[in-house]
């Protein structure tokens, strides 16, 4: 089974679902991840320079004997890597590590506070972009005003904003801002880093029969979302790609919809910098 895709603004196909891989750290642990990940039929696998871990990820790919061209690998320019020349240094670490020699998706980790550097990053990825080493660009935890500092200095729109995103943390403004844009969310940390025992997300898990996981991971892509849960273990990876075959009512959707309050696993990017 090959999960689906969403179309991107360059017409690029990306899975909907991907297997998250921050704080996959050991090589057994990657190597089991990616194989059980596959078997589920998950072919998209998100990485950054900050998780240390691009090269056993190439390395699970490379012993698992995956065929480069039906996956969809994503990595991510750190934070102490901006800037225009150190970002194309970064990317080819970064593909040495993953043993390839382009990315499906490259993406700027963090906007910061600074205009000029956040420009410069993103320059490097159209040059990269237009050389062919990456078939996708884009952002990660943009606010309107980093998206509108790139879209009047840059040429090419980035094709993603990957975000935090769960039901406490639903940023409504963002989205439809975003999407009327044409730049697709991809959402991370969907399973608010494995607490997701709420009332409200049990009781709808309840009436489905389903686990909360896959209730909120159903809430994102009905939602439009793109979504990389992260997980070590065969059974969950299973069952958080098993989102295909029911759907949540209007009424659940709401609930779900209604529950954010603000609350983050991690640093606010409208104030964050380093
Ligand atoms: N762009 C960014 O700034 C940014 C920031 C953070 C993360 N990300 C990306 O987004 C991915 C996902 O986010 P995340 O890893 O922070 O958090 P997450 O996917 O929301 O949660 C992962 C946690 O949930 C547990 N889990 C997985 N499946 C479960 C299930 N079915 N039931 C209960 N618990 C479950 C995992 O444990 P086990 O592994 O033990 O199963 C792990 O502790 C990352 O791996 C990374 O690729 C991007």
């Amino acid at each position: 089974m090959v999960l689906k895709t969403v179309k991107l603004n360059n017409a690029v196909e990306i899975p909907i679902l991907g297997l998250g891989v921050y704080n996959t750290n050991g090589y057994k642990e990657m190597l089991n991840a990616v194989k059980w990940a596959i078997e589920a039929g998950y072919r998209s696998f998100d990485t950054a320079q900050m998780y240390k871990n691009e090269d056993i990820l190439g390395n699970a790919l490379a012993e698992l004997k995956v065929n480069r061209q039906e996956i969809f690998i994503t990595s991510k320019v750190n934070l102490g890597n901006m800037g225009y020349e150190n970002t194309i240094n970064s990317f080819q670490k970064s593909i040495a590590n993953l043993k390839t020699d382009y990315l499906d998706m490259f993406l700027i980790h963090w906007p910061g506070q600074q205009k000029d550097r956040l420009i410069k990053t993103y320059k490097a990825l159209e040059d990269l972009y237009k050389d062919g080493k990456v078939r996708v660009i884009g952002v990660c935890n943009c606010e309107i005003k980093h998206l509108e500092w790139i879209l009047e200095n840059c040429e090419i729109p980035p094709a993603i904003n990957q975000v935090e995103r769960h039901p406490l943390l639903n940023e409504k403004h963002l989205e439809t801002w975003c999407l009327d844009k044409d730049i697709k969310l991809e959402a991370w940390a969907p399973l608010m880093r494995g607490k997701l025992d709420l009332p409200a997300i049990l009781a709808i898990a309840e009436k489905y029969k389903k686990t909360p996981a896959q209730i909120v991971l159903r809430w994102d892509i009905q939602d439009g979302y793109i979504v990389i849960p992260k997980s070590v273990h065969k059974e969950r990876i299973f069952e958080n790609a098993d989102i295909f075959s029911f759907e949540l009512d209007k009424y659940d959707m709401e609930i779900l919809n209604n529950m954010d309050h603000g609350y983050r696993t991690s640093f606010d990017p409208a104030t964050f910098d380093f």
